[in-house]
């Protein structure tokens, strides 16, 4: 009699799993059977309990199984149920697509990458070289011998132990201070003509502060020939500042002095943050100052062993900081280093 009854709850229960279709409708189903309050299967197995022994170990073991039977069914219908038709509210295919966070190149490296293509569509070649440098390439061949007061100029950070560089064999002793090194670099293992530009990291004891950092970027410059004059150099430099600024921006050439170079002159444009009225970024003159070059001085000609009484040259050297710097119009160079994304994502080419 008690297997009656389980048998005919079984047959209800089979009767109603498949028209359960939706996840809601069998959740109401699993309620119904299962629910731990009043479900028919639990209320079941509940009601063992009160009957005479001898019928409880099969009522309970057919009800068990019967239990299970419904639970095995239930998982089953759930999960085809799922797989047929996701819910709704978790996949609403109206929305828009996300976004992937594309990345892109640094500030830095998109500035540089601009000079280095303004610079290659005037024919001039890119190298580069290394970081640590000795003291013959750094200063001594650049017409800065050891004691040399221009050498003040730069604060340099020098090697507690000499490290031997591949190419040379010398000791390298230093981090270089500039890039200019890569001028006597070249020339070394290069007969003229010579055009080409060398981007690289370069290194000073200068304090952490909003227009210092002891690591930046220059891009050197040297163009060697017969008969290379100041209007090459005037009108290269102005060329690429034009192009750099993409605009027709003024500049200027003001005197000034480098040890290898003779005359020399620093390169200002005028300051796009305010078109040269005066502002902050220009420190109210309205010019802003981008590079330093000049004539090679025939001294550098000699250490290298080229023919100073045949060839002229031009070489520059500018700070990719700087440039990036007036380029988006920021005022703290530190920003460039800290890898803050709102930062990075915000300054782009
Ligand atoms: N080396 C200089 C500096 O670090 C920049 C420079 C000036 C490079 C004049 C040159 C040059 O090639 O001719 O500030």
């Amino acid at each position: 009699m008690a297997d009656d009854s389980v048998e005919r709850l079984q047959q209800q229960f089979e009767a109603e799993a498949p028209s359960a279709r939706t996840p809601a409708e069998i959740k109401a189903l699993r309620d119904k059977w299962l629910g731990r309050k009043n479900g028919a299967l639990t209320e079941l197995v509940k009601s063992i309990a009160s009957k005479q022994p001898a019928e409880r170990q099969s009522l309970g073991a057919a009800s068990n199984a019967l239990k299970k039977l419904a639970e095995q069914i239930l998982d089953a219908q759930l999960a085809n149920a799922l797989a047929a038709a996701p819910p709704r509210d978790a996949l609403d295919v109206t929305l828009p697509a996300r976004r992937p966070a594309l990345g892109r190149r640094h500030p830095l490296t998109q500035v540089r990458e601009r000079v280095e293509d303004i610079f290659m569509a005037m024919g001039y070649q890119v190298i580069s070289g290394p970081e640590i440098e000795d003291d013959w390439h750094n200063f001594e061949a650049l017409n800065m011998p050891a004691e040399h007061p221009a050498r003040d100029m730069q604060d340099t950070l020098y090697l507690s132990s000499p490290v031997p560089v591949p190419d040379g064999g010398r000791a390298a002793t230093l981090l270089r201070t500039h890039t200019s090194g890569m001028q006597i670099r070249y020339m070394e293992q290069h007969e003229p003509p010579v055009r080409i530009i060398a981007p690289g990291r370069v290194y000073r004891r200068d304090q952490f502060d909003a227009t210092h950092t002891p690591m930046f970027t220059q891009v050197e410059g040297l163009v060697v020939d017969e008969g290379i004059s100041l209007g090459d150099l005037k009108g290269t430099l102005n060329a690429f500042a034009e192009e750099f600024f993409d605009a027709r921006v003024a500049t200027r050439f003001r005197p000034s002095f480098f040890p290898y170079t003779e005359p020399s002159a620093e390169l200002d444009v005028e300051c796009q943050g305010c078109s040269g009225r005066g502002c902050h970024l220009c420190k109210h003159t309205g010019w802003i100052e981008i590079l330093g070059c000049g004539m090679v001085h025939p001294a550098v000609f000699d250490a290298v062993g080229y023919d100073s009484t045949r060839f002229t040259g031009f070489a520059f050297g500018m700070g990719i900081e700087r440039l990036a710097l007036r380029l988006y119009g920021v005022d703290d160079i530190r920003m460039f280093y800290e890898n803050d994304l709102r930062f990075l994502e915000q300054v782009s080419l």
